[in-house]
């Protein structure tokens, strides 16, 4: 049947459209008494239609309810707009639900004002929706904040641990040495060797302590990321290597802070370096691959490797896999370069290489201008 707007307006026709309307429909005349009540306000104020039929809706329905709605019904006839306000109902069961309501005048064909038209939608469940999301929200604040004190605490610790044992460090140091230098031709062997254990110790503990407290200054640190030339990084670091045996390819630029991307380098090119196979020469080569809009750093080498299940570990503070007299260092360069992934929300890891050892990666995130550019 073809679409007329006359059998819209055809009051049977909109009749049925109001009865199935899923929110609570009723209309008064200017003496307050009920005129129409669709089906869903009956379900809502567990009134029925017969009930309400001619008489005004304070008559049956909770004082509360009936209050909120000639407030409503007040400003709606004072010419005001009355549309999707929320406010609350109390249903005759006594229980509260919110809701959202509108509130149309209704005019005769003249134009004159001869009622008004209620429409109301039971919205309890998107408020308690809302509330459930806000709490969620509220939930997380905290723990984010939580997180964010316990870090700073942690970050203040390593801090004050690592300055405040320098002094006593220094002064055990001092001492030790004075012995060694006046004492040495009193002592017996065994002296010497026990003089030789304390300021040998002394000197791992000052290394370990620089190491810490250069750790804590890294994450105390605030840096602002930006466009940095990978490829000139890298040629910096390598320059400052004393071993030149180090393959470049080509390397995109990454979205980081030039500071952070160097000491990951540095951290990794020089591990590539010195974890070398004592029977092969040392190769190191340090590659890209741009991955979405991330950029993939690759450092292999043909060293010694690292057994599966060691992979995570290393990268933990101070977490090494042999003994220092095999290979010198504290452990803290891995925990630097996870640091400088995290930041830039990315990550780091190892796996076999191609070459024989280890290839470390970072993930970075490319520039910006550079997703748009080269990733339809
Ligand atoms: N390229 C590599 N090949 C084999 N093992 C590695 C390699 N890089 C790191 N490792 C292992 O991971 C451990 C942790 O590395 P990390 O750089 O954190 O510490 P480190 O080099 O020993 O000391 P630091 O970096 O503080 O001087 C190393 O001690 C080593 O056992
Ligand atoms: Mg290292």
């Amino acid at each position: 049947m073809p679409f007329t707007t006359d059998r819209v307006r055809d009051p049977d026709l909109l009749a049925q459209i109001v009865e199935v309307s899923g929110d609570a429909i009723f209309s008064e005349n200017l003496d307050g008494q009920i005129t129409t009540w669709n089906s869903a306000a009956e379900r809502l104020y567990g009134c029925s239609r017969r009930d309400m039929m001619g008489r005004a809706a304070a008559d049956l329905l909770p004082e509360q309810t009936a209050l909120q709605l000639r407030r409503l019904h007040e400003r709606g006839l004072a010419g005001e707009a009355v549309e999707r306000v929320d406010t609350w109902h109390q249903r005759p069961d006594g229980r509260h639900i919110a809701v959202s309501v509108t509130v149309s005048p209704l005019r005769d064909s003249t134009g004159t004002l001869v009622g008004l038209a209620t429409s109301v939608q039971d919205v309890t469940d998107r408020v308690r929706l809302t509330a459930e999301i806000e709490d969620v929200h509220r939930t997380l604040e905290k723990q984010y904040a939580a997180l964010g004190r316990s870090n700073r605490d942690l970050e203040q610790f390593a801090y004050v641990a690592s300055h405040d044992l320098s002094e006593p460090l220094r002064v055990m140091t001092g001492f030790a040495q004075l012995i060694e230098k006046r004492y040495v031709k009193t002592l017996d062997e065994t002296g010497r060797r026990y003089v030789f254990h304390i300021v040998d110790g002394a000197a791992r503990m000052r290394t370990l302590i620089d190491d810490l407290l250069q750790y804590s200054q890294f994450l105390r640190s605030d840096r602002t990321a930006g466009r940095v030339n990978t490829a000139a990084v890298v040629a910096r670091v390598v320059a400052g290597l004393e071993t030149a045996s180090v393959e470049v390819e080509p390397l995109p630029d990454v979205w980081c802070d030039e500071a952070s991307l160097a000491a990951a380098m540095q951290n990794l090119i020089s591990n590539a370096l010195k974890f070398t196979s004592p029977d092969v020469p040392a190769r190191v080569v340090v590659s890209a691959k741009v991955d979405g809009p991330q950029v993939q750093i690759m450092v292999d080498d043909n060293g010694i490797g690292i057994e599966e299940e060691y992979r995570e570990r290393v990268f933990g503070m101070f977490s090494r896999l042999h003994v220092r007299e095999a290979y010198a260092g504290t452990g803290i360069g891995l925990a630097i370069v996870q640091q400088v992934a995290e930041r830039s929300d990315g990550r780091a890891w190892v796996e076999h290489s191609p070459l024989g050892g280890s290839r470390f990666c970072i993930t970075l995130p490319l520039p910006p201008t550079t997703i748009s550019l080269d990733t339809p």
